[in-house]
């Protein structure tokens, strides 16, 4: 059994010798234990190991279960040859009464062992679904930002292969060999005939399962791209409206609902075609088998009891290799999941307690610091050098394109290609635990992203709302009085990416978030792009704010006037630091001269 239990289970035989790892979760030791290696084993391999006694448990009562599925064929040869012969009633009725007390306990053991799969598929959810939900989100961030579901996905196929039939399928294969053995002790013909059944069935099962899935990818294909061409337009159906591009779209859209329409019907039309087969198959094995069995009592080799048995038998012989069968995507599926599953985790470790969580106090060092993106042959960011002390308003200039956003995110550490360093307070950023670093950090992006929920959720990120820090941060930003004349106040509803509100709402929203809490270190990506002029004196009054607590304030901005609140200016240009120094008074006689920075 217990090959079969390495065979649903591939990581737990990698490596016997570290059977006694208990790991809480796979904390610390994902670092000592990379993974690859062939005595290595996983994080998720780690998580599986530890449901080891559940599946001891669920081989032995599958082991009944087989067992008492003899029951039946025992119970027809006792019928035909001893209560038929004797014609003794109460024989009958003592073998009926045991009879029924096997099946009672065959259907405990089905039940037990159901429910042992169903409490670890749960159980074992829950031991990775924050791992997953926090692994999933560093790997979007690495991929800027192209969200994949993937990761969820996958551990939902493995919870449910672990959880449904399909280990089952497993555990019952050895007994359609002892199955054949004994139709073989009944009768060489009868062994012959049922090991040529269950061939039968395995290669047309396979068959199908490779005609199937060859079909199934494109069908699979052709479904993604028709959702997600429609997602994206339905996403934009004003710009849709207001530009008359809805014929257009109707066009592309109908000649992809067509083409997946039509693979859908191949699809359909195989699948149909395949399950009338093995229909034929099957009802014919059990005929065929009832007629070799009679033609072997006609001619003396068998009795009747065992033409009836040999019948029922080779039933169950078949009966695994069907449910294998029908698990058999459920787990090619839980198989690849597993194993994009136990690469993510493996990429994205659980930072360890090591990590810092001491308060920062927003002194920025750049050392080299040079940002990459894919597809691109120049770097966006070429080698910046630059010292910011803590508690300094610092302005980034430059023209579009120059690369502010992206070192705006660098500075936050969430720019995935980056060579050199970014310190805060002279340590990497990396070196702190994001969960703690977070709530000192404020950040503006450049397309406020407000989430589905309450204006005081929205500015309290989603976690505790403290009704006093949420209304501090947007009285400082100037929006309290806007709020409250709002029908439901704090608790009004955004609505999908704040839709509800109008863009300038949306941006100081987006402004008293990144203010709540009292961060150490703000970074706000041109926070007076929506801003009317109450805004703009709102947001100088709160970067004023920010300055006098020794805040530091990192602001991309174009409006000169924004100017005066900082205390040095950064100007960027095509990836490089063209001056950093202190802003000059505008020449009074020509207030449209260019801005001068005297480093
Ligand atoms: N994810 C990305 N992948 C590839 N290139 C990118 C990516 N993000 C930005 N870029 C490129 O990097 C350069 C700098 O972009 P960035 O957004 O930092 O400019 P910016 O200075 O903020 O401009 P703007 O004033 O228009 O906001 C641009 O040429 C842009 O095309
Ligand atoms: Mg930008």
């Amino acid at each position: 059994m217990s090959t079969v239990q390495g065979a649903t289970i591939p990581p737990v035989r990698a490596n016997p010798t570290t059977t006694t790892v208990a790991s809480p979760a796979g904390t610390t030791a994902t670092r000592s234990a990379p993974s690859g290696g062939f005595f290595s084993r996983s994080e998720l391999g780690r998580v599986l190991w530890r449901f080891r006694r559940e599946f001891g448990w669920v081989a032995l009562f599958s082991f009944f279960a087989n067992v008492l599925m003899l029951t039946p064929t025992l119970y027809m040869l006792q019928l035909f040859d001893r209560v038929m012969i004797s014609g003794s009633e109460l024989t009958l009725l003592g073998l009926t009464l045991i009879t029924v007390g096997f099946f009672l306990v065959m259907g405990f053991a089905e039940w037990v062992r159901s429910r042992l799969l169903v409490r670890s598929g749960a159980a074992f959810d829950e031991a990775l679904n924050r791992r997953t939900f926090d692994a999933a989100f560093a790997q979007n961030l690495r991929q800027g930002g192209r969200l994949s579901l993937q990761p969820f996905n996958d551990l939902t196929a493995v919870r449910q292969f672990l959880s449904g039939s399909g280990p089952f399928a497993f555990f019952d294969l050895p007994w359609t060999v002892i199955y054949i053995a004994v139709l073989y002790v009944m009768h060489p013909w009868l062994g012959h005939a049922s090991v040529f059944f269950c061939l039968l069935m395995l290669a047309m099962a396979l068959w199908s399962n490779h005609l199937v899935s060859r079909q199934q990818e494109p069908v699979q294909q052709a479904g993604l791209e028709t959702s997600s061409y429609l997602q994206s337009k339905m996403r934009n159906a004003e710009t849709v409206e207001a530009l008359g591009m809805l014929g257009n779209l109707r066009r592309l859209w109908q000649l992809l609902h067509e083409r997946e329409s039509a693979r859908q019907a191949d699809a359909y039309e195989l699948s149909q075609r395949l399950q009338a087969l093995t229909k034929f198959v099957q009802y014919s094995q059990q005929s065929l088998m009832l007629a070799l069995g009679g033609l072997l009592a006609i001619d003396g080799h068998i009795g009747v009891g065992a033409m009836v048995a040999a019948n029922a038998l080779s039933g169950n012989a078949v009966r695994p290799i069907g449910t294998l069968v029908s698990v058999w995507k459920q787990f090619v599926d839980a198989r690849l999941g597993y194993r994009r599953l136990e690469t993510l985790l493996d990429t994205f470790p659980e930072a360890g307690p090591e990590a810092d969580h001491d308060p920062i106090q927003g002194q920025i060092t750049l050392r080299g610091l040079t940002a990459t993106a894919r597809g691109r042959n120049k770097p966006i960011l070429d080698g910046l050098n630059a010292e910011f002390r803590a508690g300094e308003v610092v302005a980034i200039l430059g023209p579009s394109g120059a690369g502010k956003s992206t070192l705006a995110r660098c500075l936050l550490g969430i720019w995935p290609d980056t060579s050199g360093e970014v310190l805060l307070d002279g340590l990497p950023l990396s070196a702190r635990s994001r969960d703690a670093l977070g709530p000192q950090l404020g950040y503006l992006p450049q397309d406020i992203e407000l989430f589905d929920g309450s204006i005081a959720e929205n500015i309290a990120r989603f976690g505790e709302v403290d009704a006093e820090q949420v209304i501090a941060a947007a009285t400082r930003t100037g929006i309290h009085d806007m709020i409250l004349r709002l029908s439901k106040g704090y608790d009004t509803p955004m609505g999908d990416a704040g839709g509800l509100l109008s863009g300038g709402q949306r941006q100081r929203i987006g402004l008293a978030r990144a203010l709540y809490g009292d961060p150490a270190l703000v970074v706000l990506d041109e926070p007076n792009a929506s801003l009317d002029e109450a805004g703009e004196a709102a947001l100088v009054r709160a970067v004023r704010d920010l300055k006098a607590s020794g805040k530091t304030v990192f602001m991309i901005v174009h409006a000169r006037h924004l100017l005066v609140v900082a205390d040095r200016v950064l100007v960027l240009d095509d990836g490089h630091i063209k001056a950093l120094g202190v802003l000059q008074p505008p020449n009074p006689q020509n207030p449209l001269s260019p801005i001068e920075v005297r480093v």
